[in-house]
């Protein structure tokens, strides 16, 4: 047996004496060993190296199974993460071509507590508004057909009978009142509507001054006195004489007419109607409040909806378009204010507006 030694010294402390072992058919090591504090010889052994190359072979071969199991893992992983990722992402991709096309009947899945689950949650809240607004505007549009239909019928039947031959005279001059009636309804509603539509594309301006309440108040309260004494209802003024309030004067003398003409349509007699006005903290707070019919719950939300009207088969004399609280809405918000209402049937209703100064 030929032992290579290496060029540089021994390694004399039981390391491998060849400088490349693996090639070799045995390991040998060399340790220097002492008696009594002198050195006394030296200790050879050897290893064959055939049972460590077969460790080694055996290792490498664990190794690259072990490595190719990994790979596989990472890369089962991968496409299932990927495919997790993108499904969500694709589902929106579908909802939102669904949206385009103007189908808004989408559902997304329950979104996830991440971004892309915020994504979705947005995206369905989007669908959601767009299916209400389209709702609505149907609603809006068969209310609109509905409220038209109805004077125009009025008018076509009353100017059949009108023109008979044999009628006499006053009631051919009574139904043709009618049809003068009506026809004026009809354009008033139009009208209404069309400031609805200006008030919606924000194609009107609000000249705003710093307006006294009380001056403000008394001016209307005056305007309509005789009105609400015609019908045996007290009104009652209550706003102490220094908050100013920065307002578009004639708009919001809109506001308060509307709503001074509801608190009259729907009180009975011998009630009272309050106007009161009041500052704190710089949020000036305008009341109106009836002892009337009121609202039942189930209405409440809806009465600020464009053509709404609690009794829908109230009499024609009567009835307005329910028109008039969806117009002062607008106006209060282009005002930056907000308004409330709370109501009792059979006790009264109560508007209130809350601005900011
Ligand atoms: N003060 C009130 N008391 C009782 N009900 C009210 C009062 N104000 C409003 N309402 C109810 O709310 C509905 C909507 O009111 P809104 O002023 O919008 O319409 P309207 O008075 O019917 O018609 P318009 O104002 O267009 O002439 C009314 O039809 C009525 O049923
Ligand atoms: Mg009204």
């Amino acid at each position: 047996m030929s032992i290579p030694i290496s060029t540089t010294p021994l390694p004399r402390k039981g390391k491998i004496i060849q400088d490349d072992w693996k090639k070799e058919q045995y390991i040998a090591t060399v340790t220097a060993f002492n008696k009594k504090g002198k050195k006394f010889g030296y200790i050879y052994m050897f290893k064959n190296t055939d049972d460590v190359q077969k460790l080694i072979s055996q290792l490498n071969k664990h190794i690259f199974v072990a490595s190719f199991l990994i790979l596989f893992s990472i890369l089962i992983f991968i496409f299932f993460l990927s495919k997790a990722l993108t499904k969500p992402l694709i589902t929106m991709k579908e909802a939102t071509k669904k949206l385009s096309k103007g189908d808004f009947s989408v559902t997304l899945p329950k979104p996830s507590n991440d971004e892309l689950g915020e994504l979705s949650h947005s995206i369905q809240t989007l669908a959601n508004d767009l299916n209400y607004l389209k709702q609505e505007r149907n609603e809006f549009l068969a209310s609109i057909s509905h409220e038209l239909r109805t004077p125009l019928t009025y008018i076509n039947g009353y100017a059949d009978i009108a023109r008979r031959k044999n009628l006499d005279e006053q009631d051919r001059v009574q139904y043709l009142d009618i049809i003068q009636e009506e026809s004026q309804r009809v354009s008033s509603l139009l009208k209404e509507l069309f400031n609805l539509a200006k008030l919606d594309q924000n194609t009107f301006s609000i000249n705003k001054e710093k307006v006294n309440l009380s001056n403000f108040f008394r001016s209307i309260y005056e305007r309509v006195l005789p009105a609400f004494k015609n019908k045996g209802i007290d009104l009652v003024l209550d706003c102490p004489n220094n908050i100013f309030i920065d307002i578009d004067p004639i708009r919001f003398e809109q506001v308060l007419i509307n709503l001074l003409d509801n608190s009259l349509k729907y009180s009975n007699e011998t009630s009272t109607t309050f106007i009161k006005g009041s500052e704190l903290n710089g949020v000036v707070q305008i009341t109106i409040k009836d002892q009337g019919i009121g609202i039942p719950p189930a209405d409440l939300p809806h009465i600020f909806d464009r053509l709404y009207r609690v009794d829908k088969s109230r009499s024609r004399a009567t009835g307005g378009f329910g028109l008039g609280l969806a117009i002062v809405n607008q106006l209060v918000e282009a005002h930056g204010g907000e308004i409330t209402v709370k109501s009792q049937v059979g006790e009264g209703t109560c508007f209130t507006i809350i601005i900011k100064q």
